[in-house]
């Protein structure tokens, strides 16, 4: 692991780090799978989060064991369901679906120099921060249509660095999915946690919350 003196930018990722959007993520799935009778379970949950849109119905048709029944077109009409769901709920966020102490972080980052990207694999990131009126701390924002592999592929968090112009060494990566850390860990910058112990337990850092997302505290267990 890097120390915290060689860090130089922070690659966020948005849904459950900066916002607590995977809860709509995760009702709009649940909705679709079980209008197509696909058994919901909390494995299944886990398992969606930071995987894109099309890799996530995957997902959920094959757990229901109906991947064939469907043609690509159909396919690509079941995602834009669920995305129309989403895109409803998140017409209705404000600042204050913020995560706690996120605000103060990110103000404290930009006052101490750090250079800050976005690496989430949704499509409706740009809306989502314009909702919280985060727009202005992410002026780097990787296109999510231009990766050839979702997380847990190391791409977006390569690339979330190459917007920095910083090498990956002076990047910590903040993910709250499994997947999201093995795409940092790959990438070859400091993983930061936001979740339970067992579901991050490849992460260099962790917290419980966001709450205790410190410079402080992630300097302390960095050393
Ligand atoms: C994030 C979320 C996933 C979501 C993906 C694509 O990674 O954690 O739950 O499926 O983005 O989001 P989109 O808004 O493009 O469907
Ligand atoms: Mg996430």
């Amino acid at each position: 692991m890097a120390t915290f003196d060689q860090i130089k930018g922070f690659v966020f990722d948005l849904d459950g780090v900066i916002t607590d959007t995977s809860l709509y993520h995760t009702k709009a799935w649940r909705q679709l799978a079980e209008k197509l009778g696909v058994t919901w379970t909390k494995t299944l949950e886990d398992g969606l989060k930071g995987i894109s849109r099309m890799d996530s119905l995957e997902i959920i048709l094959k757990a229901g064991g109906i991947e064939n029944n469907y043609t690509h077109d159909q396919k690509v009409a079941l995602a834009t369901e669920k995305n129309t769901n989403y895109v409803n709920e998140i017409k209705k966020m404000t600042p204050d679906n913020i995560l706690p102490g996120i605000k103060a972080f990110l103000d404290d980052l930009r006052d101490n120099g750090y250079l800050i990207s976005l690496a989430s694999a949704s499509k409706n990131g740009p809306t989502v921060l314009e909702r919280l009126q985060l727009t202005d701390y992410f002026p780097k924002i990787v296109d999510p249509a231009s990766l050839s592999k979702g997380k847990p592929d190391p791409e977006i968090y390569v690339k979330g660095a190459e917007l920095l112009n910083l090498p990956p060494e002076a990047c910590i990566g903040v993910e709250d999915a499994a997947a999201g850390i093995e795409a940092i860990n790959a990438a070859h910058e400091t993983s930061v946690g936001i979740g339970d112990a067992q579901t991050l337990a490849a992460a260099d850092v962790r917290f419980d919350d966001t709450s205790q997302m410190t410079l402080a505290n992630i300097k302390a267990k960095m050393g």
